[in-house]
């Protein structure tokens, strides 16, 4: 008799259990993040990251449950920047997460981070995410001023954004101030020659509407490819001038495939 009930309480605390960390999650976190997974139309509109983006990044950038559960616990009591894993510029724009240390237990924390790992990211966000980044990823690539657009030559000005504030990467102050000047003139000198570029590509491309000669726009032709050679000159020089400024160990954080 004494074992039958034991075994009941039992059954009736795990239910309760589970529709426990759902209750916690609503009251301790839904005010910030998007419980649903956000439509594409409403990412921009966000004032913190949905927990599919979260746990997304989360799942790409540490693997095993118990180390993953361990993040969890610790960025919502310390939250900072050089912890975070979603990107630097991302994390710059919502502002880092406000601790709320004393407001919500380890306890609760441990049945919260199990909760959120199960549950997300929904399998629909992921291919969403996927499509987002792919079209991303052609859109650059179309508008790219470069005549070599291969992996092993990175955007590295990107790629520092991304990365600025991680603790991984350890950017010292003496090292910011010097990228972010080569980040400047990089940007400067893109920007003026894609200026240049896309009425030159205009003109080439109205002519071949109009049916006009190839030859016609012969010298539109040799400018853009001008112009495109200078704009690979100052990509070459963006990554030899930052990897100068990097240790080997920063190269290596920030371009794995380089080895
Ligand atoms: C007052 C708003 C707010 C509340 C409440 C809140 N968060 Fe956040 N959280 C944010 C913002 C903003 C970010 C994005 C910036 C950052 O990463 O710090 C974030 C980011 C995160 C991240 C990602 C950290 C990273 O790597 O960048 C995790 C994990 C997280 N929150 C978990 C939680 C959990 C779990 C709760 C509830 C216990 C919670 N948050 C409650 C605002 C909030």
């Amino acid at each position: 008799m004494m074992k039958k009930t034991l075994l009941f309480l039992g059954a009736a605390s795990a239910v309760a259990f589970a529709g426990n960390s759902e209750a916690l999650v609503k009251k301790h976190c839904a005010s910030c993040h998007m419980l649903e997974q956000p439509k594409p139309e409403q990412i921009p509109t966000l004032t913190a990251p949905a927990f599919d983006a979260v746990i997304f990044h989360l799942k790409d950038a540490i693997k095993g449950h118990e180390e993953q559960v361990d993040f969890i616990v610790d960025y919502v009591q310390h939250p900072s920047a050089s912890k975070s894993v979603c990107e630097s510029n991302k994390v710059a724009k919502f502002g880092v997460m406000p601790s709320l240390k004393g407001k919500v237990t380890q306890k609760e924390l441990k049945e919260i981070a199990d909760y959120l790992l199960e549950k997300y990211p929904h399998p629909d966000f992921v291919r969403m995410i996927k499509e987002i980044l792919k079209n991303d990823a052609m859109a650059a690539l179309k508008s790219s001023p470069f005549l070599i657009n291969s992996d092993n030559l990175p955007h590295m000005t990107k790629l520092l954004i991304q990365n600025w504030d991680k603790a991984k990467l350890g950017l010292t102050p003496e090292q910011k101030e010097k990228l972010l000047k080569i980040r400047k003139e990089t940007m400067g000198g893109v920007a003026k020659i894609k200026q240049q570029l896309e009425p030159l590509e205009m003109e080439v491309a109205d002519a071949m509407i109009d049916r006009e000669d190839p030859k016609s726009v012969e010298k539109q032709l040799e400018q853009i490819a001008r112009l495109k050679l200078e704009a690979s000159k100052i990509h070459l020089k963006c990554i030899a001038d930052t990897t100068a400024v990097l240790s080997e160990e920063q190269v290596a954080v920030l371009l794995p495939f380089w080895e």
